[in-house]
């Protein structure tokens, strides 16, 4: 016989469960969406405030605008939270593009801050990634910044960004020279608030998320002549229906 006053209190158990998962993912993607419209604003922030209209210069730009694209995807995305699958927009693009926005988005402060910028095509340029190149603008993106913020203190700046691809899928690793992440910390970074930098703590588990939902993978890994490298790997195809 079904215990009714016990189902009464399961049901209520799941309703406050749900409930507060619910707000918890709001909450995590409101986070994810101010995260990023903040970094497009202190992007433009950076130029528009160095600068004299008749000094501006196209690269200038063309930053404003890769700015104002992020932000109108970030809003779209923001805009969409009850329906995420309809947020995942998945389109052909050559990996030069995604490597131009990248660089469009820094070349301001990569020439301020004295940082070398290399990127190293170990791929044809032209290769063709189908997947969604919002999320992964918004994930490489973040992961410079943090290469920026590390390397403060670093007197010969480097960051270096190497493209590879075998038939069925990407990688790029993503160094720099900066302080590096100490070995306790190194399993802590892809968690959300997680920060020593007093920042919101939500790049790197952001990336981390847009990995899972493309079926990739984000991790630590390490290359000569570098104190962190961040890489990615992930299908060339988008492989979930959408
Ligand atoms: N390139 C890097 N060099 C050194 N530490 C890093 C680097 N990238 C990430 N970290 C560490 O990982 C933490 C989490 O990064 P992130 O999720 O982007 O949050 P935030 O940048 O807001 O601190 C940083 O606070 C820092 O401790
Ligand atoms: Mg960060």
């Amino acid at each position: 016989m079904i215990n009714t006053r016990h189902l009464f209190y399961t049901q209520n158990i799941d309703k406050q469960l749900i409930k507060t998962l619910l707000e918890n993912f709001t909450t995590l993607l409101t986070a994810f969406a101010s995260h990023d419209i903040k970094n497009a604003i202190h992007n433009m922030d950076g130029v528009v405030s160095q600068l004299s209209v008749d000094t501006i210069t196209e690269d200038e730009i063309l930053l404003i605008r890769e700015c104002a694209n992020r932000l109108r995807d970030s809003l779209d995305e923001f805009t969409n939270i009850g329906l995420p699958q309809d947020t995942n927009v998945i389109e052909p693009f050559e990996i030069v593009r995604l490597m131009s926005s990248i660089s469009i988005l820094h070349r301001h402060d990569l020439k301020y801050e004295n940082i070398h910028y290399k990127v190293v095509y170990l791929l044809d340029k032209s290769t063709v990634i189908s997947q969604n190149f919002h999320w992964l603008v918004q994930s490489l993106n973040n992961i410079v910044i943090n290469s920026k913020i590390a390397l403060r203190n670093t007197q010969d700046k480097k960051i270096q960004i190497t493209l590879s691809c075998d038939d069925n899928s990407v990688t790029i690793l993503i160094s720099d020279n900066g302080i590096g992440i100490p070995p306790e910390n190194k399993p802590k970074v892809f968690t959300a608030y997680f920060t020593t930098t007093g920042g919101s703590g939500i790049g790197l588990a952001h990336v981390a998320n847009v990995m899972k939902q493309i079926n990739g993978k984000v991790e630590l890994t390490e290359e000569a002549g570098f104190t962190t490298t961040v890489k990615l790997n992930f299908p060339l195809k988008c492989d979930t229906p959408s």
